[in-house]
């Protein structure tokens, strides 16, 4: 298995999915990393909205037109990776802390569409689920939440605590429900089947492609 590889055929197959003229989402993480050039080559009139400031400053320097998301109030297509893909079309995100951010561009989309290796598909989802916390009341949050561990990490560029929630899963719908009622909870990368449209996996040499 070649993971390199296969990340980049699922981003060359998903950056072939954006026309002309449209505003596009752009993820966080290392798939991502191979979004962005491919998303160069084409030479589209397109304006792009990035998730974190790393996606940023890596697409404005492929010459992307990248735009603040406070003027943009809608996307065409949001794509990015993933760190888990459940076979009902769960999703968890954040492993690289920018899950808050992903979760507004990928439900500000028409299209939603999730690139990643064949490590991606899981049968089941598991722990850790990432998580965002507000600093005020951290403690507190993090007693209400049960095994919940701080990362040692810089905050996310909103000002939010990264962690992850260790605790078992159990039904993703669920468990979502709850981490989102928590108060001091600012988001979490339980992304449910509702967002995604689309799924890109690299298997060996070659994607395979599933529509929710
Ligand atoms: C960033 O916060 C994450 O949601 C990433 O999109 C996810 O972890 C996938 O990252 P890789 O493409 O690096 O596996």
């Amino acid at each position: 298995m070649n993971v390199e590889r296969e990340k980049r055929l699922s981003a060359e197959a998903a950056a072939g999915l954006v026309e002309d003229g449209m505003i596009v989402g752009l993820g966080t993480g290392s798939t991502v990393g191979y979004l962005l050039p491919a998303l160069a080559r084409r030479r589209l009139s397109i304006s792009c909205v990035a998730t974190s400031p790393r996606t940023k400053r890596a697409a404005l320097e492929l010459g992307l037109d990248v735009r603040p998301f406070d003027i943009v109030d809608h996307l065409d297509m949001t794509i990015d990776g993933a760190d888990q893909i459940a076979p009902d079309g769960w999703l968890v995100k954040g492993g690289g802390g920018a899950h808050t951010r992903e979760k507004i561009v990928a439900a500000a989309a028409s299209r939603f569409v999730v690139i990643g290796d064949s490590r991606k598909p899981v049968e089941v989802i598991r722990a850790p689920i990432p998580l965002e916390l507000l600093e005020f009341g951290l403690s507190a949050t993090l007693r209400r939440l049960g095994p919940a561990l701080v990362r040692e990490a810089p905050k996310s560029p909103d000002g939010g605590i990264l962690a992850d929630y260790h605790g078992d899963v159990g039904n993703p719908a669920r468990l979502s429900e709850r981490l989102s009622a928590t108060p001091g909870v600012v988001g979490h990368g339980l992304f449910p089947p509702e967002l995604v449209t689309e799924v890109l996996v690299g298997h060996g040499d070659s994607v395979e492609r599933r529509t929710l």
